[in-house]
């Protein structure tokens, strides 16, 4: 499905007054490489989709929001003042916004909205970041003179997810999705926020998800306690090397180092997160010599870390990667936070066809159902539509 401005217009002027406002939209996100590096401080190669969420907003002269979402049919309104905010949790999200916007000294006034989206939900594309960014960028068009930069957007949506959904996520996918740039991926030092638009034109290679439809869900999803396996590690390592802030810091000597204060499973958490601070840099290397055989073995061994030492696949996922490997496919991998969710593939022109094929069959012959193909196009970032 391929959403429009008509989509969500119609049914703003039906559910509300009659009138129109202002339309924002914002992307989803895939990785190339870089997974779970981003609240280790570490680098992060995403793309923004052309999929995304649009919503359109109007201010309506009180202290309260009136949110309707399309694709749930589901309404809610709340006051900007209250501290406690709705109770739905696609609400948390736009209230979240208009909280951390306030907090910036956004004078967010009261505003009638309707949203949908085309990022396929728990697909591992950051549907929530995409939401997080629209009204993100919307308010601080609409209330903030645009006196707000784009990182500090991005951080926005990410103190979202921190405070008001329990997510401790990192900042890669509210930064992919409102710095987007079509035909760009995006290196991105999650340090010192430095980062640099790539190019990316594999020429004779395509990118495609095949999505396991395994509903991949960061609330509530040990997302967290990942986190705080790699951050007990670093803690360890910064007892003998006070220099070590993260595991960005940390190499296989230091971890050798803490193995025995730490625990089995941290320890290999810890050791995914350094083998693929050193992939990223190595398709970095890769990407510029147009070596995409080099880029493929990296994703290949970022998706055996995720799964054998960070956990976060399964049956599906796996499989699906099994296919790509046994198909020929140059790279493949889980995509995003895990539990579920999508595959990525780095699949050369002549063997395209025959892949999506043969992993469609497979997959439905083995689950009883077909997993969804996503063509990745990369698209723009937070805009204004109208
Ligand atoms: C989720 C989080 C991101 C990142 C990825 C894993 O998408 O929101 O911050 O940690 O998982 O790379």
């Amino acid at each position: 499905m391929k959403l429009t401005i008509d989509d969500v217009r119609s049914r703003f002027i039906e559910h509300f007054d009659g009138t129109t406002g202002s339309v924002y939209a914002s992307p989803g996100r895939i990785n190339l490489i870089g997974e779970h590096t981003d609240y280790n401080d570490g680098f992060v190669f995403p793309g923004a989709v052309q999929q995304g969420m649009i919503a359109e907003l109007k201010p309506n002269g009180t202290r309260n929001v009136r949110a309707y979402s399309i694709d749930l049919k589901d309404y809610v309104e709340f006051s900007l003042d209250d501290p406690k905010g709705p109770k739905a949790t696609w609400s948390r999200y736009i209230y979240g916004v208009c909280r951390e916007m306030m907090a910036l000294g956004v004078p967010v006034e009261g505003f009638n909205t309707a949203f949908a989206g085309d990022v396929p939900l728990g697909a591992g594309m950051s549907s929530s970041a995409a939401l997080e960014s629209t009204y993100a960028y919307a308010l601080n068009d609409m209330f903030g003179n645009r006196a707000i930069d784009l990182m500090t957007l991005a951080k926005v949506g990410q103190a979202t997810e921190h405070k008001y959904l329990g997510v401790n996520c990192g900042i890669m996918d509210q930064f992919a999705s409102v710095h987007g740039k079509a035909g760009n991926l995006m290196r991105l030092d999650c340090r010192s926020g430095e980062f640099e638009y790539f190019p990316f034109n594999p020429k004779g290679y395509k990118l495609v998800l095949i999505n396991s439809c395994v509903k991949h869900e960061l609330v509530g999803s040990p997302y967290n306690e990942r986190r705080l396996s790699c951050e007990r590690v670093a803690a360890a390592i910064n007892k003998i090397h006070p220099d070590v802030k993260s595991l960005r810091d940390a190499d296989w000597v230091m971890l050798n180092e803490v193995k025995d204060v730490v625990s089995e499973e941290d320890a290999k958490r810890a050791k995914y997160v350094i083998g693929e601070k050193e992939r990223v840099l190595t398709v970095c290397d890769a990407l510029v010599r147009g070596d995409y055989e080099t880029v493929g073995r990296m994703m290949y061994e970022t998706h055996h870390g995720l799964s054998q030492d960070y956990e976060v696949s399964c049956e599906e996922l796996d499989f699906l990667n099994d296919v790509a490997k046994e198909e020929g496919v140059t790279g493949s991998r889980i995509m995003g936070g895990g539990f579920g969710g999508c595959t990525i593939n780095l699949v050369s022109e002549e063997l395209y066809d025959h892949f999506i094929q043969v992993a469609k069959t497979k997959f439905k012959e083995k689950f009883g159902k077909e997993p969804v193909v996503i063509d990745v196009v990369i698209g723009d970032g937070s805009r204004k539509l109208c």
